[in-house]
């Protein structure tokens, strides 16, 4: 474990440390500790400091724990993944992972997971906005042995991957807007970016990304340009991250395992019951440029729109809903 890390995990019980006891635990001078603990902030820590006592964090951080997460794994789905790795710091899990892809020799089933993305990456170029411990940000690397044709609807599929991993949670009104956000009362509690390494045909490499709001409250975060929300303020079950995050894997494994089988007309009637869009008066920015009432999905997961020239299928798109 790294210095940084020793005091990020000493720190996470929200006590007082003295700067001896992190010196003596770090074999460094109180100096460096003091130096080491300047990292925090670039991290988004508060680390309060008072003479007499020591260093102490604002507040306690739940820490996600390889331990508590595999100990919620089912059994087919630990004898299926590789690896779980979880870091305190990552530019993006999803470019950690594409690169393990690039590396691997081959097939992939692995995770990683960590405290705070540098980079975080969301859909259509956004960036990802995270606390430090805060939420899940999760990515699973999966190699399927059909090429990209055979990959139809599969971000649709994750989506209601996650809504079941949710269901313990007992979320009222959860739903899902097309293409993969994940929403509670219609503000956005989840998203899933999906990035592929392979060839056209033959297996190929996906990288499933899901970042999931669950600690976070409004003044842990600047600003983000949309409604959202998050599992503390949406749901009464008492939340660990590292349970939350064993549920999601058990899902998403589970689940892309069906979808390699079956593909997405196993999960489109589930789809179909969370749709968030449907009855609603849209309009679909980028390439389709339409205007009119979302009707569902078609067979392969595109958004079919009812517009005054009748009914479109919409296959990438930002869409925004319009006011009542
Ligand atoms: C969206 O824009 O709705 C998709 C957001 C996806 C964010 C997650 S967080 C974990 C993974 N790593 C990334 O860099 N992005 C995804």
């Amino acid at each position: 474990m790294n210095a940084t890390d020793y005091l990020i995990y000493t720190l996470a019980d929200g006590e007082f440390h003295s700067g001896v006891e992190l010196g003596d635990g770090l074999g460094v001078t109180r100096t460096a500790v003091w130096k080491t603990l300047d990292k925090l902030k670039e991290l988004g820590l508060e680390v309060e400091s008072v003479k007499g006592k020591g260093y102490r964090l604002q507040e306690p951080l739940d820490l996600l724990r390889i331990e508590d997460i595999q100990g919620e794994l089912e059994e087919d789905v630990a004898a299926r993944l590789q690896k779980i790795d979880v870091f305190t710091a990552l530019d993006s899990t999803n470019q950690w992972m594409l690169s393990r892809t690039k590396e691997a020799s081959g097939a992939i089933c692995r995770v990683c997971l960590a405290e705070f993305q540098t980079t975080g990456r969301g859909r259509r170029g956004r960036n990802w906005q995270s606390p430090f411990a805060k939420n899940l940000c999760l990515s699973v690397g999966y190699t399927f042995s059909e090429g990209f044709s055979a990959l139809e609807g599969l971000s649709l599929a994750v989506g209601v991957m996650v809504a079941q991993a949710l269901q313990p949670y007992r979320l009222a009104d959860l739903q899902l807007k097309w293409p993969n956000d994940i929403w509670v009362h219609r503000k956005k509690l989840g998203g899933i970016l999906i990035e592929i390494n392979g060839e056209q045909s033959g297996p190929c490499h996906v990288v499933i990304g899901l970042g999931l709001n669950v600690l976070m409250r409004q003044s842990d975060i600047e600003h983000i340009d949309q409604a959202w929300t998050s599992l503390v303020q949406e749901s009464e079950v008492p939340l660990s991250r590292s349970a939350l995050a064993g549920c999601v894997i058990n899902s998403l494994v589970r689940g892309l395992e069906l979808f390699e089988r079956e593909g997405f007309a196993a999960f489109r009637d589930r789809w179909l019951e969370l749709d968030g869009l449907r009855g609603h008066s849209v309009y679909v920015a980028g390439a389709a440029n339409l205007d009119g009432i979302a009707q569902g999905i078609g067979n392969h997961g595109h958004l079919l729109i009812e517009t005054a020239e009748g009914v479109k299928e919409v296959a990438a798109g930002e869409v925004s809903v319009r006011c009542a």
